[in-house]
């Protein structure tokens, strides 16, 4: 193909993609399946590899995260941007709506109020349609140049579609970086299984990961991103009202805010205000509050803004929902790493869609500082969807009879003396009371419990009521206790009928030839979560050669660093874990992964092995090998029946007689060079 042909060729498969991304990311109605999808993006990614010239940054296949930075390079807007007036008042959001009117007189004013969205502001700037710097906020005047991250975003628009006219030679566009709630829910289960500290909320989640160096990080975190606002517009008239400009995004390719309200007086607006906060929680982002806006570009132009804020819009913030209740009690949960963590239990409160009667108070340090005690009155406060927390207690309602809670010195489960060791959790500090002792029943427990999950090796009927009776019957103390278990010793249990035994013991047999990466995963190892149990299961062939592995050889592998190849190595070095794995070699467990890809099979050259020979005309010997294995190739040093390929060169000697004599095929560099090439 010439280089020309190839262009046009890249142009079209790019656009293609462009548009299926589109359908898929922003207007959530898929237009093609998964398997078209992956075959078009293949053969962008082979005409790429040929012609490596096409691979721009905007090319659709720059979306899986660019080089790691050393920092991010401050970048100046070019229209300053402000933050927002807020109130958690409707008298002020009347009185808001009276001032513009003064500063506006005799002008009919039109209104928008859509969602606030609680995330990350940012700021895109297009030229002649393509996509060349995404920043951060900052302090409103210069921000963080986030470009690389922000490509990861699948709904962001590389280059904006032609049907959004007119067509600016620069614009700026300005909106919010989230992560859907449910992306965060999902990343929040993984870190509980992995024994791992929550993260907070989806905010800071997305602040964290947009400031993440490394963009292939960035591009597993399932960011996304909506779509409010114009800052410069370089070059053609810009859109006259907001409803215009959310008009033009929505052409040029953008998600803009889920649901905008049209509305024309203060009485209309807070009856929006109303309306957005009854279908707010069924976003897929966060919301905090609503933003109003006036409608007209020119009366904007007109209120002009003061130093921080523009005098034609306005947040209006909901307040977080709360409740009261009693906490009736404080209790202790020994988790499968032997945490200790304090359980407020609650009269039962309804709140934001559901009822509460437990929560959980975190640490010790958390009571203390919040100076919570037994029979206070306290405010449970669920902010967004995240997990009820309690943010205070109503100091005037103490009696004096409520009780400060005493922490345990002793595991309530297992009577062990509790130790003060550092949070499990990487960043931030925090300290907490553990049961030292690995054989405490609770701990037992968990353990169990996490083997059997759904994510882990899914054994239908392992949840917490059947572990509980089999660990304190004596039956089972680890997972390879699972596998000897009898009909007579289950039968044998209360409230346990034949049927739901033999039920249980089939869910067992199954659970032998699950995948390798659940059963690492169900193994517990602190830090070893279901993705970097896969990430274990695409490098390995077996679970031998996982623990075979060494730290360098670990680390080497995407997305597992330091600490988790070390506490791979330690858990493989306590003899008790080791001869728990050999029983469960012994009942017969699959050891094999699935996932395993040798880096031999996914390159053209897999399985081929090529002996080189003599001098070639432009490669030096160690390009060459170097073309064959990064393909997957093998370089021999000399010729058999299982040669595939002799490359030779000038003066090539006994090895290219050795292969006229075999019949191995014997090729020139040229030769060599289109095989590269084609593959
Ligand atoms: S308009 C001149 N619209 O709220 C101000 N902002 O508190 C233009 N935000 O920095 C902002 N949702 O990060 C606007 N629909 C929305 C928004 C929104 C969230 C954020 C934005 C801004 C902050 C101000």
């Amino acid at each position: 193909m010439m280089q020309s042909e190839a262009q046009a060729r890249h142009d079209r498969l790019a656009e293609e993609i462009r548009r299926h991304d589109h359908a898929y990311y922003v207007a959530d109605k898929p237009s093609i399946t998964d398997r078209e999808y992956d075959l078009l993006y293949r053969e962008l990614v082979d005409l790429e590899t040929q012609y490596p010239a096409l691979r721009t940054p905007e090319s659709p296949t720059q979306r899986v995260g660019g080089q790691p930075l050393t920092e991010f390079t401050p970048v100046r807007h070019l229209t300053p941007m402000m933050s927002l007036d807020n109130t958690y008042s409707q008298v002020e959001v009347r009185e808001f709506v009276t001032r513009l009117q003064k500063l506006l007189p005799g002008e009919t004013l039109d209104w928008l109020v859509e969602p606030k969205v609680d995330g990350v502001a940012i700021n895109l700037v297009y030229e002649k349609g393509v996509l060349v710097t995404g920043t951060t906020r900052g302090d409103g005047t210069t921000g963080d140049d986030v470009t690389a991250n922000l490509r990861t975003i699948r709904s962001l628009p590389t280059r904006l579609h032609s049907a959004a006219q007119p067509q600016p030679d620069l614009v700026e566009i300005r909106g919010e970086v989230y992560l859907p709630k449910a992306a965060f829910a999902r990343l929040n289960e993984e870190r509980a299984a992995a024994g791992e500290e929550l993260y907070a909320n989806p905010r800071n989640t997305a602040a964290g990961s947009l400031k993440q160096l490394d963009p292939r990080q960035v591009a597993k975190r399932s960011l996304d991103i909506v779509l409010y606002g114009l800052g410069e517009f370089r070059g053609a008239e810009p859109p006259a009202t907001h409803t215009q400009s959310l008009a033009w995004l929505q052409a040029a390719g953008f998600r803009t805010p889920e649901k905008v309200w049209s509305v024309a007086s203060a009485d209309d607006l807070l009856a929006a205000i109303d309306a957005l906060d009854q279908v707010r929680h069924g976003f897929r982002y966060e919301t905090d509050g609503a933003v109003i806006k006036l409608n007209s570009t020119a009366l904007r132009a007109r209120a002009g803004v003061t130093s921080k804020a523009p005098r034609w819009a306005m947040a209006y913030k909901y307040a977080p929902e709360q409740a009261q209740t009693r906490l009736r009690d404080i209790s202790i949960q020994v988790g499968r790493t032997g945490v200790l963590t304090p359980v407020a239990e609650l009269e039962p409160v309804f709140l934001a869609g559901s009822t509460i009667s437990r929560t959980t108070l975190h640490n010790e340090d958390e009571l203390r500082r919040k100076d919570i005690r037994i029979g206070d009155l306290v405010i449970v406060e669920k902010a967004g969807e995240v997990i009820p927390a309690i943010v205070g207690v109503v100091l005037a309602r103490r009696t004096g009879t409520e009780r400060e809670f005493v922490f345990p010195t002793v595991c309530p489960e297992c009577g062990s003396r509790v130790t003060r060791s550092e949070s499990l959790a990487d960043g931030e500090a925090g300290v907490a009371w553990r049961c030292p002792n690995t054989d405490c029943p609770a701990q037992i427990r968990g353990r169990l419990e996490h083997w059997c999950a759904r994510g882990a090796m899914d054994i239908e009927g392992g949840g917490e009521v059947l572990v509980r009776q089999l660990v304190s019957q004596g039956l089972v103390r680890d997972a390879a206790d699972l596998y000897t278990l009898t009909l007579e010793q289950l039968t044998g249990l209360e409230r346990m009928g034949e049927k739901s035994a033999k039920n249980f013991l089939a869910g067992v047999a199954a659970s032998k030839s699950r995948d390798l990466w659940r059963l690492i995963f169900g193994l517990g190892i602190l830090h070893v979560g279901a993705s970097v149990a896969k990430a274990l299961g695409r490098s390995f062939a077996t679970l031998d050669e996982v623990f075979a592995a060494k730290v360098p050889e670990l680390t080497s592998v995407e997305d597992i660093g330091e600490v988790i190849a070390l506490s791979l190595v330690q858990w493989h070095g306590d003899p008790r874990n080791r001869q728990l794995i050999e029983r469960l070699r012994k009942s017969e467990l699959n050891f094999q992964s699935a996932l395993y890809q040798p880096a031999a099979a996914l390159g053209p050259f897999a399985g081929k092995t090529f002996v080189l020979t003599g001098t070639l005309p432009t490669l030096k010997r160690e390009e060459a090998a170097a073309r064959i294995e990064a393909r997957g190739g093998k370089v021999s040093g000399s010729v058999s029946k299982k040669t595939d390929y002799v490359v030779a060169g000038e003066e090539a000697g006994s090895k290219l007689d050795k292969a006229q004599k075999l019949g191995v095929p014997v090729i020139d560099e040229a030769e060599f060079l289109r095989l590269c090439g084609a593959s």
